[in-house]
């Protein structure tokens, strides 16, 4: 399984068979490693509606077919354009032939930039017989020790490390010490100046207290698995 960094906080995660597309935000992006025409998905995948993470959604679910899953309050103002949705809230999931995804707690705010005011999650994925934790928006809170199913481990956490919107990089090494994840994979973080990070730093905090990889991906870069 590969996980290509699209920039900020979009992630495509593909077998030889599937294509789930997280959090696309391109248009607008500057970090962004591709263009909403460029990626066809089989499933879109929201932590929550603010403008860096729904994106270019609409767009690209439109031109591929690709559903939504998004929390109940988000899917339903997609819905509106006639794209075919998912809406399970926190704890619910959605089972697909290729695995499936869960809704988690986040703690952050939300608002479509068309108004629609929807609550965040993280995104606890099974896919390719992996499990993948993208955080969202969050800062730190305990719970996330609760998100891996009792006795399986989170090989791979998508964490933010940008600050301001999210938890920084010192409250991030503490987030990953709560998950105990095999790799982690830092995000929404040098898109803005306002969330300049020092990802090399969050990399060697990171190692030195916690038995884990960090693989800092620049936008384009695919980690494979
Ligand atoms: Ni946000
Ligand atoms: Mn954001």
């Amino acid at each position: 399984m590969d996980i290509r960094f699209l920039g900020h906080a979009a992630f495509e995660l593909a077998d030889a068979h599937t294509r789930l597309l997280l959090d696309p935000f391109l248009t607008g992006n500057p970090k962004a490693a591709a263009t909403p025409d460029q990626l066809d998905p089989s499933v879109i995948m929201l932590t929550h509606g603010h403008g860096d993470h729904l994106g270019d959604t609409v767009e690209i679910a439109k031109r591929s077919g690709a559903p939504v899953v998004a929390v109940v309050e988000l899917a339903s103002e997609i819905a509106q354009s006639g794209v075919q949705t998912f809406d399970p809230n926190l704890g619910g999931t959605v089972n697909f032939g290729w695995g499936w995804v869960k809704l988690v707690p986040a703690w952050h705010t939300s608002k479509t930039p068309q108004g629609t005011v929807n609550t965040p999650a993280g995104l606890l994925i099974k896919f390719a017989n992996k499990l993948i934790y993208h955080l969202g928006d969050t800062c730190l809170f305990s719970d996330m020790r609760l998100v891996s199913p009792p006795g399986e481990k989170i090989d791979v956490a998508l964490v933010p490390i940008g600050g301001h919107y999210t938890m920084d990089r010192f409250d991030a090494v503490r987030a990953v010490e709560l998950i105990d994840p095999s790799t982690v994979v830092p995000m929404h973080y040098n898109t803005f100046p306002l969330i300049e990070a020092d990802a090399d730093a969050f990399q060697a905090d990171t190692q030195s207290k916690i038995d884990t990889r960090v693989i800092v991906l620049q936008p384009g870069e695919t980690l494979q698995l």
